[in-house]
């Protein structure tokens, strides 16, 4: 393989910002549930904006109904992952969607980490909760993650409709996590302004997810710079929820140029149509990202990472 693709393909990588439910093909699913159809998913995997992403999500998730469904999406995205040269993966688990089902969260757990433990790819996980949800389901899944920071579990999240669950709703879970040694990753200024970033840097964030809309803040982006916050960007996510009008648009440059970290990720790769060489090849033909550039980002991906971990 010549060129940029290759060289990109070359690099070793890590994901930080990578969501299991939203990684599941289309032609996976339908594995999953023989009720469905083709067509029917594919409507699914299209959206006309951030809450209709959310909801096609959800409708994902819900095909998973056993943990063996779980272990299987965990085998073929660790598959893919291993192809890329990904070497080490964060994955967002939605914690808050499983408990939501009303589903056993154990036996989920263990048959997504024995996966996890059987691949060539270094996993750890990050319990996401739903930022729509009620504070004591939030504190449910930073109370799961807690249980399991000597197994796997590196971190916790939010993510959902950042406009129905301000990050300051959760400050008590948020501190909670802290105290047991959980990293928090937050999704924050995706669909709203700099105000979510800031609120969460103030419960203690260390990286934030997506959190483009900081451009919007000069003072911001010079606080993230000067302390080292990484910010997880995803641009073809961005693209496909409407969050950015167009790619061009898209402030990937205006970023790294403005000195804050940034880390490339693509958050829901199969929602998304997308993967992380793919992102990396975005980097380079739209924003125009030089071979040494994309090095660093790949770097980032491992620097910045919450457990040490081998390139
Ligand atoms: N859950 C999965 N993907 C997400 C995203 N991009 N934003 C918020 N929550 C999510
Ligand atoms: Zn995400």
């Amino acid at each position: 393989m010549a060129g940029v693709r290759g060289f990109i393909q070359e690099l070793p990588k890590a994901e930080l910002h990578l969501h299991l439910e939203g990684s599941i093909e289309p032609a996976t699913l339908l594995e999953l549930d023989a009720s469905l159809t083709a067509e029917e998913v594919k409507a699914h995997y299209q959206y006309a904006n951030f809450l209709g992403f959310l909801r096609s999500y959800e409708w994902v998730t819900r095909r998973l109904r056993t943990p063996a469904d779980y272990a299987h999406v965990t085998r073929r995205l660790l598959d893919r992952l291993a192809t890329e040269n990904v070497r080490y993966a964060e994955i967002n688990l939605s914690t808050g969607v499983i408990l939501w089902k009303g589903q056993d969260f154990a036996p989920i757990y263990e048959a997504v980490n024995a996966e996890a433990r059987a691949s060539s790819v270094e996993v750890r996980w990050i319990f996401d909760a739903v930022r729509q949800f009620a504070v004591e389901d939030g504190m449910r899944v930073a109370e799961l993650a807690a249980e399991r920071t000597g197994d796997g579990v590196a971190g916790f999240g939010i993510g959902g409709d950042e406009a129905r669950g301000p990050a300051g709703k959760f400050a008590e879970v948020f501190a909670f996590a802290r105290r047991k040694g959980l990293r928090l990753a937050p999704h924050a200024g995706e669909t709203t302004g700099p105000e979510t970033i800031r609120a969460s840097l103030e419960l203690g964030a260390e990286r934030i997810g997506h959190g483009i809309r900081a451009v919007e803040d000069e003072a911001l982006m010079r606080y993230l710079r000067d302390h080292d916050i990484p910010l997880e960007v995803c641009i073809s996510s961005n693209v496909a929820t409407g969050v950015v009008e167009t790619l061009a648009e898209h402030p990937l440059r205006r970023i790294y140029e403005a000195g804050v970290p940034v880390v490339l990720n693509t958050d829901d790769p199969a929602m998304f149509h997308t993967t992380l060489v793919r992102e990396y090849e975005i980097a380079a033909a739209q924003f125009g990202f030089t071979e040494a550039e994309l090095r660093r980002l790949a770097e980032n991906s491992f620097r910045y990472a919450f457990s040490a971990c081998g390139s």
